[in-house]
C-alpha cells in the first residue's frame, strides 16, 4: 500500500514540477490551470496522509510557515562581486583596450547580456536538490533566505540533470505587471505603496512568512554558474547548461566580437527597454572564455573581465536655490544643492550634492539656476548641467570660503588637489561624522544612538572620540534634550550590545580612510587582531593580495597616530571585540565547531547579534533544529523550534546560561 503511495506521489510530483517548469520556465504551459489544480489537489491529499513520504521536492513544499524572526547570516564561498559601471562608450572603449593590453595577441569573444534590475542571489544544489538561498548581502556575506527562495516558481527546487554540487547565482525580479498589481491591491488596503519593481522585489524576499512572499510571484534569471570542476570553456556555455538544469536564463544575451557590436546591443536595448515585461538598468558585458577570466581576476569589488554599461537614467528639472557646505568625516568639505524638491524616479529630491569646488566652476551653477538632476542606476541624484537659458539676472555665483564653516579653522587643498579639507581633526563635524559612522548599522550598529543625541553628544563636550561613549553614564545622558530615563538605558544597552560586534565591524567603524566594509573584512580575517595590525608595517600590509598602496599607508599611518591611538585604547578598555574569531590567538572557544540554533527573543542581544556572538566563540549559528544541533539558546516565546529541541534531547541553555558560556555575563 505505502509502496504504492509512494509512487503515485512521486508520479504527481515529476509530473506538477514539469508543468510548473513549462509554465514558469519556458512560458509554454502545457495543460490547463484546472488540471494542475486537480493534481496538486490530488498530491496533497495524499502527502497529508502520509506526512513522512513527502519528497524534498515537492511542489507543496514551496510555502511553508516556519520562519523565526531573522535569517541566519552566511558566508559566501566564493565572494558576491559587484561590477565596475559606466555610462559612456569611451568607458566601454578602454575596458576594451584594457583588456586588450593585459592579454596581448588574444582573440576576445564578449558575451552581451540584459542587466536586469532586481536583487543578486546566490542559490546553492546538492546532490540536484536545492539547499540554500543567499543574498548578497555585503558579497562577502549574505542573509539565508530560503524558505523565502523555494517561493519563487521559476527557480527549480531539483536539477533537470544531476549535479553532486554548484551554486546558481541570478537576478530575482518582478515583472512590471506583478508590481502594479501589488500596488494596485495596497492602494485599495490604503497601504503605502511601493516605489518600484526593484524595491519591491528587494523588501518581499525578506518578508517573514513565505505564504507573503509566494503572493508576490516573484521570478528569477539565473546568471552565473559555479561548480568544483568547472565542465565548461565559456560562460555562454554554462548559460546554456543552466538552461538544461532548468532555469529561466535570459535569452536575449548575444556574443559580441567588437566594441561596435557592443555599442549596437546597448543602443538597440536603451531603445527597446519598454518592450521587456521587466525593468532593466543597463547590459552587461562579459569576457566568454573562462580561461581570459580566470587570468584577469577581480579586485576587491568587482571581476576584471566584466562591466556594467547601464542606460542613461532619469531626467528632471529644478530650481536650485542655494548652496551650502557639509563637513564630512574625514573633513571633506562639500557644496550641495538646496533644490525645489521634485519628483525623480520613485522619490522626492530636495538636495544633491555638487562634489566639489572645481565641479562648481566647470558646470557653472549658480544659486538660483534651473537645473538638470539625474538619478542613475544607483540612489544618489547629480546636478548634471544648468540651463543657461533660464538664468535669472540675480543668479549668484558660490565663493568658496577660506575657512570652515563650522569650526572656522582653515580650510586647504587636498593632494588630490580637488577635494578641499577642514584640517582641524577636533572640528565639531568632523567629529560628528566619525561618531555618527562609527554607530551605524554597518559598523558598530548602536542602538538609540541617533543623529540629534550625536549632536548634542558633541556640542556639549560629552565626548571628545568614539572611544568617550562607553563611559557615557545613564543620569547624564538622561538630562539631554527630549531624553528620559528609558532612553538613556536603550542607548546603554546598545553600546552594551555593540561590544560583541565582531572585530571587523569595529575595524570599519574607526573609520579609516580607504577602509570600506570589505578591505576591514580583509584586514581582520589576515591580521587576526588590532594589535597584530598595529604591528604591521605599510608593505606588510600592502602585501595582502587585495590590498594597494594607498590603503596600505592610510591604515598604517592611521595606527601610528597617538589620538587614535588613544581612542582605540580606550575601545579596547571598554570591552569590545578587537581580534578575530578565526585567528584569534586566545586559543578555541566555548562553543568550538558546535551547531547553535538561536530561537525565542533575547535581551541582551537581537538575533543577528546573537549570532555573531555564536560565531565569535568558535560556534556555527544555523536556523533550523536537527540531529545535527549541539545547542539551542531559548530566548522568550521559544515555540517550535524549542520543543523540538526537547524531543530531540539537545542541550538547551537560557539567555543567562548562554551568556556565562560565552563568557559575557
Ligand atoms: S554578472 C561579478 N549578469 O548587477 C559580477 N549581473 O553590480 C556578477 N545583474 O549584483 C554579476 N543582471 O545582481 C551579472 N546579466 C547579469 C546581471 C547582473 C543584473 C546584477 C547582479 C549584480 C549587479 C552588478
Amino acid at each position: 500500500m505505502s509502496d504504492q503511495v509512494k509512487h503515485r506521489i512521486a508520479r504527481l510530483v515529476g509530473e506538477l514540477n514539469e508543468h510548473s517548469y513549462r509554465y514558469y520556465v519556458l512560458g509554454a504551459p502545457a495543460v490547463s490551470d484546472e488540471e494542475f489544480d486537480r493534481l496538486m489537489g490530488e498530491l496533497e491529499e495524499l502527502e497529508s496522509g502520509h506526512p513522512d513520504l513527502v519528497p524534498p521536492d515537492s511542489p507543496t513544499r514551496r510555502v511553508g510557515s516556519d520562519l523565526s524572526g531573522t535569517f541566519p547570516a552566511v558566508r559566501h564561498d566564493v565572494p558576491m562581486l559587484s561590477l565596475d559601471n559606466t555610462y559612456s562608450e569611451a568607458d566601454l572603449i578602454e575596458f576594451d583596450a584594457r583588456l586588450r593590453r593585459e592579454l596581448p595577441g588574444e582573440d576576445l569573444v564578449y558575451l552581451a547580456e540584459l542587466k536586469v534590475d532586481g536583487v543578486a542571489l546566490s542559490l546553492t544544489y546538492e546532490n540536484g536538490l536545492l539547499v540554500r538561498g543567499v543574498t548578497r548581502g555585503d558579497g562577502l556575506q549574505g542573509e539565508e533566505i530560503t524558505p523565502n527562495v523555494r517561493t519563487i516558481r521559476s527557480i527549480p527546487l531539483r536539477l533537470r540533470e544531476p549535479v553532486e554540487r554548484c551554486e546558481v547565482r541570478g537576478e530575482v525580479y518582478l515583472t512590471r505587471e506583478n508590481f502594479e498589481a501589488i500596488n494596485r491591491e495596497r492602494e485599495e488596503r490604503e497601504e503605502p505603496l511601493f516605489a518600484n519593481p526593484r524595491n519591491t522585489a528587494a523588501g518581499s524576499l525578506k518578508i517573514q512568512d513565505p505564504r507573503l512572499v509566494a503572493d508576490r510571484n516573484l521570478s528569477f534569471f539565473a546568471h552565473g554558474l559555479l561548480t568544483a570542476e568547472p565542465q565548461h570553456d565559456r560562460h555562454s556555455e554554462s548559460l546554456d547548461r543552466l538552461e538544461k538544469l532548468g532555469f529561466s536564463v535570459n535569452s536575449e544575451r548575444r556574443c559580441c566580437n567588437s566594441t561596435d557590436d557592443i555599442v549596437a546591443y546597448w543602443r538597440m536595448w536603451d531603445g527597446d527597454r519598454e518592450s521587456l515585461s521587466y525593468d532593466i538598468d543597463g547590459i552587461v558585458v562579459k569576457l566568454d572564455a573562462l580561461a581570459q577570466q580566470a587570468r584577469l581576476g577581480a579586485t576587491a569589488k568587482s571581476p576584471r573581465w566584466a562591466f556594467a554599461f547601464k542606460f542613461s537614467a532619469e531626467r528632471v528639472r529644478t530650481r536650485l536655490s542655494k548652496i551650502s557646505l557639509q563637513v564630512g568625516r574625514t573633513g571633506v568639505v562639500t557644496p550641495v544643492a538646496e533644490l525645489e524638491p521634485v519628483l525623480l524616479a520613485g522619490s522626492t529630491v530636495s538636495r544633491a550634492t555638487l562634489h566639489n569646488a572645481e565641479e562648481l566652476e566647470r558646470k557653472d551653477i549658480r544659486q538660483g539656476d534651473t537645473v538638470v538632476l539625474e538619478k542613475g542606476g544607483d540612489v544618489i541624484p547629480k546636478v548634471v548641467s544648468v540651463v543657461e537659458s533660464e538664468r535669472p539676472a540675480d543668479a549668484r555665483t558660490f565663493d568658496f570660503p577660506e575657512t570652515c564653516p563650522v569650526c572656522d579653522a582653515n580650510l586647504v587643498k587636498d593632494e588630490s588637489e580637488v577635494a578641499i579639507r577642514c584640517v582641524n581633526s577636533g572640528c565639531a563635524a568632523q567629529l560628528k561624522g566619525r561618531i555618527r559612522h562609527f554607530a551605524s548599522r554597518t559598523a558598530m550598529d548602536i542602538e538609540g544612538l541617533g543623529h540629534a543625541l550625536v549632536d548634542q553628544f558633541v556640542e556639549k563636550e560629552l565626548i571628545r572620540d568614539a572611544g568617550d561613549l562607553y563611559s557615557l553614564d545613564v543620569e547624564k545622558v538622561a538630562e539631554l534634550e527630549r531624553m528620559a530615563e528609558t532612553s538613556a538605558r536603550n542607548l546603554m544597552n546598545g553600546l552594551e550590545r555593540s561590544k560583541a560586534r565582531p572585530f571587523h565591524n569595529v575595524l570599519f567603524a574607526l573609520g579609516i580612510r580607504h577602509v570600506g566594509a570589505t578591505v576591514a573584512r580583509t584586514l581582520a580575517d589576515h591580521f587576526g587582531s588590532i594589535d597584530r595590525l598595529r604591528e604591521a608595517s605599510a608593505e606588510e600590509i600592502e602585501a595582502i593580495h587585495e590590498i594597494g598602496g594607498a590603503i596600505a599607508e592610510s591604515v598604517h599611518a592611521f595606527l601610528k597616530d597617538e589620538n587614535n591611538a588613544a581612542v582605540i585604547d580606550k575601545l579596547k578598555k571598554a570591552g569590545l571585540t578587537l581580534k578575530g574569531e578565526k585567528q584569534s590567538d586566545a586559543g578555541p572557544g566555548p562553543l568550538d565547531g558546535k551547531t547553535v540554533v538561536v530561537t525565542g527573543s533575547l535581551t541582551r542581544w537581537g538575533r543577528q547579534q546573537a549570532q555573531d556572538a555564536v560565531r565569535a566563540a568558535g560556534g556555527k549559528p544555523t536556523s533550523s533544529v536537527s540531529k545535527k544541533t549541539d545547542l539551542v539558546v531559548a530566548g522568550e516565546n521559544a515555540g517550535s523550534k524549542l520543543e523540538k529541541a526537547r524531543e530531540l534531547e539537545i542541550e538547551i541553555l537560557d539567555e543567562d546560561g548562554f551568556a556565562r558560556l560565552i563568557g559575557v555575563a
